[in-house]
């Protein structure tokens, strides 16, 4: 079998993964850049970035160039997307065929940049995949039956929720709530409630450790977070336990909940019975929150599975749709500069 070395780019809004047909993923590190204030001339990306994240200096900062599923410093953001291609794949002789997902709220400009970056990385030829068909090529779903499926891809700045059949999306939804809406509601609530200010490292951390959808009807799990006194100006540990984070959790898993039920009223009835028969496949990091795929289901009726390993689904999903090439209705375009669409 002839080795490809075509590549999948997911280019999320919390972390940027690369995938290689011949040896999985090659790069996940988080979608951060660092950046001299001054002249804006980036100097350390990714995992080197996100260690600096609330720890600058005037000088510097370190930010995420996509933000809430969208781009929003579009010269960041190509040198980002250059930087790990090129870490990823160095051979200077056999131009790579790149796959790439972008968030879904993009904008054509916004994709052109993305675009403009690969090529200008040494891309032959450039595809777009829309998040939920990776999301659901990387989960295992046969997406090419006539056998609908609903995936709900959780991720820092989107869920994307979309019914799949026949390799094309039959009805589908974004919402810009996902992890990171937990981080922002935990960072206010903290500060309001507990006159508390903890670092973004830090809120994401305890919403990792101890953030649960089922909270209230569990043991009360106590975790310390470091960060602020506000009150006496002093750095401070706060305890706090799951339970503490419902007020802030049920809310959002509610908005998520509700944006899955405007899809699956919308769906044909007969894709409704298969997914009554498929389930919900969840992917997405923002899905590994504890308890959501039981939430989901007991309030849907109906079978909610969390995908294996569901941080990795859309990268793998992107390396996997080039066997898809010409196969795939909607999702997937070749958006190569000069190709005749
Ligand atoms: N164990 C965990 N529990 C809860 N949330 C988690 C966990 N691990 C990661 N997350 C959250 O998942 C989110 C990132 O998800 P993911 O990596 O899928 O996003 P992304 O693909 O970069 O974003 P998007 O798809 O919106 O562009 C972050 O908010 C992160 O805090
Ligand atoms: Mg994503």
């Amino acid at each position: 079998m002839a080795i490809s070395n075509d590549i999948g780019i997911d280019l999320g809004t919390t972390k940027v993964m690369i995938y290689k047909q011949d040896e999985g993923i090659v790069l996940n590190e988080p979608s951060v850049v660092a950046y001299d204030v001054n002249t804006g001339a980036p100097f350390a990306f990714g995992q080197e970035a996100f260690m600096m994240v609330g720890k600058t200096h005037k000088g510097i900062a370190a930010e995420y160039p996509l933000n809430d599923g969208v781009i929003s410093n579009y010269t960041l953001t190509k040198e980002m997307i250059k930087y790990f291609i090129n870490k990823a794949y160095n051979s200077k002789v056999i131009k790579p065929k790149v796959c790439i997902c972008v968030p879904s709220a993009v904008t054509g400009i916004e994709e052109n940049a993305v675009v403009d970056a690969a090529v200008s990385s040494g891309a032959r030829q450039v595809f777009l995949i829309e998040e939920p068909i990776a999301a659901a090529l990387g989960a295992g779903i046969d997406i090419l039956k006539a056998n609908g499926n609903i995936i709900v891809d959780i991720g820092g700045g989107t869920t994307d929720i979309a019914v799949i059949s026949m390799g094309g999306i039959v009805c589908s939804r974004s919402i810009k709530v996902a992890g990171n809406t937990f981080d922002k509601e935990i960072t206010k609530m903290l500060k309001n409630k507990y006159s508390f200010s903890a670092g973004p490292r830090a809120v994401q951390q305890l919403k990792h450790e101890i953030a649960d959808c089922l909270a209230d009807r569990r043991e009360a799990v106590p975790y310390k977070v470091k960060g602020i006194n506000l009150a006496k100006g002093l750095p401070g540990i706060l305890e706090l336990t799951s339970k503490d984070l419902s007020e802030v959790v049920n809310p959002i898993i509610s908005e998520i909940l509700n944006a899955v039920k405007r899809v699956l009223e919308v769906t044909p009835p007969e894709l409704s019975g298969d997914i009554y028969e498929n389930g919900v496949m969840l992917t997405g990091a923002g899905a590994k929150i504890k308890n959501l795929d039981k939430y989901l289901s007991e309030n849907l009726n109906i079978k909610v599975q969390l995908a294996q390993e569901p941080e990795k689904c859309v990268a793998i999903g992107t390396g996997l749709s080039f066997a898809l090439e010409g196969k795939l209705e909607s999702g997937f375009r070749d958006v190569t500069p000069g190709f005749d669409k």
